[in-house]
């Protein structure tokens, strides 16, 4: 068990397309899922994906708590998803405030399906599916994004929304003004991904 290390953006291990994994329930899978779950509980983020300690393979571990989900929203245990694939549920966007444990201190607005399907096999091989929405659904895209080397600045489309958390928090108020003026679509709270 450890703490790993985690790449920042600028780093090509981030760039890179991942493999998908092969074999479960090897060692080395089950020693890099239980590292991967000490790293996030360390960094505090809400999810981690294998190229950000720089292991190109198709794995995510995510998790919405109670204070990250969304009014309406069930917060949601810890997922190890191998392989997964994200299925939209129609072609509705939402922008939404994201962060990344490998863009520290930044966060920035990110159009999001609202709505979709993923699947993905457990630990054991075993092939699951669900349905999601809201930010569960905004953080399996933006997990899932980083198994083909995307992060979530290129995806934005108004760089305008790109910022410090801390000036941008400390001026939310003022931001949400401007972008009402400008007729944007609603936001949705933030959350370190
Ligand atoms: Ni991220």
């Amino acid at each position: 068990m450890g703490i790993l290390k985690i790449a920042r953006m600028g780093h090509p291990a981030l760039l890179k397309p991942a493999l998908p994994v092969q074999d479960f329930g090897t060692p080395g899978l089950i020693q890099l899922i239980n590292d991967m779950i000490e790293t996030l509980a360390d960094a505090g983020g809400v999810g981690l994906a294998a190229p950000q300690v720089h292991v190109a393979r198709r794995l995510v571990i995510l998790h919405v708590p109670a204070e990250r989900a969304g009014e309406g929203e069930e917060p949601e245990p810890l997922s190890i998803m191998i392989n997964p694939e994200i299925v939209p549920v129609g072609d509705e966007k939402v922008l939404g405030w994201e962060a990344c444990l490998s863009v520290p201190g930044m966060i920035g607005a990110v159009p999001r399906f609202r709505e979709i399907i993923y699947r993905w096999a457990d630990p054991a091989g075993e092939q699951m599916e669900r349905e999601a929405s809201g930010f569960h659904a905004r953080v399996v895209q933006h997990e899932c994004d980083h198994l083909d080397g995307m992060l979530y600045p290129m995806r934005m489309t108004d760089m305008s929304q790109f910022g410090f958390a801390e000036e941008i928090n400390r001026n939310r108020e003022l931001l949400n003004s401007i972008r009402e003026g400008d007729g944007e679509e609603e936001f949705e709270e933030d959350g370190e991904e």
